[in-house]
């Protein structure tokens, strides 16, 4: 029997996009598999390390367990979307400049994640506490917490003054 199917009209990194995709597709694989973003990374599959993590009309969800039907009509942004005219975003740019990674294979996630939480601060500096806070659902095998707090600390205190 034939896998039941449907289309979907999604707009990725503002493009949009439109495809004939299996019923039961998460945005997950929609991501990595239709499109080829592989920028977005699958580590547990099931909604535990934050790997997938991408936003969803602004707000971050994980990708792996977001049906691809609550996407549909919406705008996502993945990490592939964030650099402008060649310049890294200023999140980033701070994660490369504190070398707040190792691997490398959390960082999308907590980019992603960043991007959400820094726009709801609206241009206030959070504590470390709070940046704590806001990424305690994602995991780092490679231990680089605390430069990914300082990165984000950075990032927040360049925005504020740009603001
Ligand atoms: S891959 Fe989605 S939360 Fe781990
Ligand atoms: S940098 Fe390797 S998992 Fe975070």
């Amino acid at each position: 029997m034939s896998q039941p199917m449907r289309q979907i009209v999604v707009s990725v990194n503002g493009t949009e996009q439109q495809a004939d995709v299996p019923d039961d597709m998460h945005l997950l694989e929609f991501l990595r598999e239709t499109l080829g973003l592989t920028g977005t990374k699958c580590g547990c599959g099931y909604g535990a390390c934050g790997a997938c993590t991408v936003l969803l009309d602004g707000t971050p969800v994980r990708a792996c367990t977001t049906h691809l039907s609550r996407a549909e009509g919406k705008s996502v942004e993945t990490i592939e979307g964030l650099a402008r005219d060649g310049q890294l975003s200023p999140i980033q740019q701070a994660f490369l400049e504190h070398e707040a990674f190792q691997c490398g294979f959390c960082t999308p996630g907590m980019i992603l994640e960043v991007c959400g939480f820094l726009a709801r601060l609206d241009g206030r500096v959070p504590e470390q506490a709070e940046v704590r806070q806001a990424l305690r659902q994602h995991l780092c095998r490679c231990g680089s917490y605390q430069r990914i707090v300082a990165a984000v600390i950075s990032a927040a205190t360049k925005q504020s003054r740009s603001a």
